[in-house]
């Protein structure tokens, strides 16, 4: 059972922030390194990310109203995306990648639009 206030739901909350910021970095990283390669898929892969930000903000506000059904489907949600999507799919691309591929500014910078 999940309490308003108690220890297990702050854990929740802060797993769910982890996999927010997440989400939110390394798509980031990914589409922009992506979208200046010559990976003719980007679109597809974008829209793949895309359905998978919904889906946990989708979870993520269901399991922060304390919805069991969310709680218990969020590690399954989160393994398939691993197992089928980065194991699989951007697995695709690791031959061509290389550190000097890797944009490791700080997310913030990323998100803005302005070039540092
Ligand atoms: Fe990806």
């Amino acid at each position: 059972m999940i309490e308003s206030g108690s220890i297990e739901l702050d854990d929740l909350n802060a797993h769910l922030l982890t996999l927010e910021d997440y989400v939110v970095g390394h798509f980031n990283r990914e589409e922009k390194f992506l979208s200046e390669g010559p990976c003719a898929e980007y679109l597809h892969h974008k829209h793949l990310h895309d359905q998978f930000r919904q889906e946990v903000k989708d979870l993520a506000v269901r399991c922060r109203a304390k919805d069991e059904e969310a709680v218990r489907a969020l590690p399954g949600v989160v393994s398939t995306w691993i197992v089928q999507h980065i194991r699989k799919v951007d697995a695709k691309y690791e031959s061509w990648v290389s550190l000097d591929h890797v944009d490791n500014r700080p997310l913030g910078m990323l998100l803005h639009k302005r070039a540092y």
